[in-house]
């Protein structure tokens, strides 16, 4: 079979996926060789890099032979029991019952994926919203949904939040699904309770549902004030059954558990209703083992805040060093720092490469062309990941860079 057929018989929407922004790294070193003499220092993949906490682990291990039997769609109740009392003590809900507005994932990027199916009808006039810069997977889910992707740019002037002054009465009209992303990737933004309140009223007043990815939601550095989220603006405003909104966590970076595929959706119990029904089609429940590890992860804070202090730590070491040499800031959340740089967002990131075998990831490939601008152009993400000290030698490489000019 040719590719022309095979490509005919498949999903034409699939053509509109773009490559991921590490393919399109991939592309733009391909004919660069990293400096030899230097080790590789990646700060382009947000993948968490501490220790994954023991007795998570020996939870896991424990329940191995678990494997013997099928998981179920909605999750052990023990686990939405405590994913529903690990809501209510971080975001002081009165209110949220297990079994109608809890519902455990596979992590979040599958659910944040599978959700705009559940969600939104195939019409190419559908909007999905979401943040530009943004985690790519809202795009593909909007497009695999066969609705068209709306992004609204967070640059400096919207304090790195989406401006959603930018969107007209009538888009909002057309919006079934706008994404948040709080804290944010890559900008470490966070939205503040009355920011959730405009928009959970515009939610409700054009009848849309709002997806807010608060993956991140665990890592920042006051310990005093912690982001907040949409579940905790539904309550400041009396929405107390959540409507029109769901949030997104995740134990990948709250508890380092990347491999664990381990999240959960909570709020509007009717939205959760359908998701649900999507779910038992989609086939994706969580293995007994990894529910039982789960229960474990949620139960425990300590390992969280000592995870919460790698970060602070690392984060003042790596602007100490970058201070009065690149623009830079620390975020409000997250493990990301977004500076702009002195050339272009890809040129600078072919000299990292190039010169130091630092790598980092061009702002542009995290974002699309909206309202006339790329908000990404002109910025790189660097992931906080790696242990301090490679962090610490890659913001020194960086800073031997800049000074060569
Ligand atoms: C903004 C955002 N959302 C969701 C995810 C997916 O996380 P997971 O599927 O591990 O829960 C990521 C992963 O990097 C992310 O950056």
């Amino acid at each position: 079979m040719n590719r022309l057929q095979i490509e005919k018989l498949m999903n034409p929407y699939l053509d509109h996926l773009q490559p991921y922004p590490f393919a399109k790294l991939d592309q733009l070193f391909s004919d660069l060789a990293p400096a030899a003499a230097k080790t590789r220092i990646a700060l382009s993949i947000g993948e968490p890099q501490h220790e994954s906490p023991a007795f998570v682990v020996q939870a896991i291990s424990d329940n191995l032979h678990r494997v013997a039997n099928y998981p179920s769609s909605a999750g052990l109740p023990e686990l939405r029991s405590t994913i529903a009392l690990w809501l209510k003590r971080r975001y002081g809900l009165p209110d949220i019952d297990p079994d109608t507005q809890v519902l455990p994932v596979s992590g979040t990027r599958e659910a944040l994926f599978s959700f705009a199916q559940a969600v939104v009808p195939a019409d190419r006039t559908a909007l999905v919203m979401s943040p530009n810069p943004f985690y790519q997977i809202y795009e593909g889910a909007a497009l695999l949904a066969g609705a068209t992707p709306h992004f609204i740019n967070c640059t400096d002037e919207s304090a790195l939040l989406p401006d959603f002054s930018s969107v007209t009465a009538e888009q909002w009209q057309q919006c079934q699904l706008l994404y948040l992303c709080n804290p944010g990737n890559p900008t470490g933004a966070l939205m503040s309770l009355d920011q959730f309140r405009h928009i959970i009223q515009l939610a409700q007043e054009h009848d849309f549902v709002i997806a807010s990815d608060e993956c991140y939601s665990e890592i920042y550095f006051d310990e005093k004030s912690p982001p907040p989220g949409l579940l905790e603006a539904c309550v400041a405003m009396d929405n107390n059954d959540y409507r029109n909104c769901v949030v997104f966590h995740s134990l990948s970076k709250r508890s380092n558990l990347p491999g664990l595929r381990s999240g959960f959706v909570a709020g509007d119990a009717q939205i959760l209703r359908g998701f649900l029904q999507y779910r038992t089609y989609h086939g994706c429940a969580m293995p007994i083992h990894h529910q039982l590890g789960s229960i474990a992860a949620w139960s425990d804070e300590h390992h969280v805040q000592a995870n919460r202090q790698q970060y602070r730590d690392k984060f003042a070491a790596v602007l100490a060093e970058l201070d009065g040499h690149l623009p830079v800031m620390l975020p409000e959340a997250g493990f990301y720092l977004w500076p702009e740089t002195p050339v272009s967002d890809t040129e600078f990131a072919r000299q990292l490469y190039a010169g130091e075998n630092v790598i980092v990831l061009p702002g542009r490939f995290l974002a699309r062309k909206s309202g006339g601008i790329n908000p990404g152009e002109n910025r790189v993400r660097m992931a906080l990941v790696a242990t301090i000290d490679d962090c610490v030698e890659a913001a020194q490489r960086i800073v031997q860079r800049l000074e060569k000019g």
